[in-house]
């Protein structure tokens, strides 16, 4: 197994904060119409010295364990993150420890940046939230993570906000 299948499998064990936020401030939920995986996350806000960071951040991930790994540990990064802040965050450094993905697995990294990008759209208090709940039903996973790995998108992967 490689180092990167022994980390997301480690990640997957222990998968930090999944489930809705239900007092959340800000929600984004994007897909993947190629590979069929969906994600959201959510927002929750405070104030600290002044300023207004993430207090939490969760996640609900359909389809892909990767993406499911890479959100685990974005979300456990943005905490105390202003908005601003989050806003920097690229893809790369969202995957905290799991590391440089594989190329068939970058886009997984993107749909947690997509979500994340697409809440942060949202959290503007002068602005309407916009969270729908989700109607599609979730994508089965794929038996193991190995097979995971090998399953490939068709294509090239876009990273659309579901509204
Ligand atoms: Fe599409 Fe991971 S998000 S396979």
């Amino acid at each position: 197994m490689s180092s990167f299948e022994t980390k997301v499998q480690q990640a997957l064990a222990n998968p930090q904060n999944q489930g809705e936020l239900k007092d959340a401030d800000a929600v984004g939920t994007v897909g993947s119409p190629e590979c069929g995986d969906m994600l959201r996350m959510w927002l929750k806000f405070t104030e600290k010295d002044g300023k207004r960071v993430i207090d939490r951040a969760s996640f609900q991930a359909f389809g892909c364990q990767t993406a499911i790994a890479v959100a685990s540990m974005a979300t456990e990064l943005l905490r105390g993150k202003t908005a601003e802040e989050a806003k920097q965050l690229t893809a790369h450094e969202l995957t905290g420890d799991l590391g440089a993905l594989p190329p068939m697995k970058i886009h997984c990294g993107q749909l947690v940046e997509g979500a994340l990008r697409n809440a942060l759209e949202n959290s503007d208090p002068a602005a309407t939230p916009a969270a729908t709940p989700v109607t599609n039903p979730p994508i089965p996973m794929a038996p193991t993570l190995s097979a995971d790995l090998q399953r490939k998108p068709a294509g090239t992967i876009r990273i659309v906000p579901i509204a």
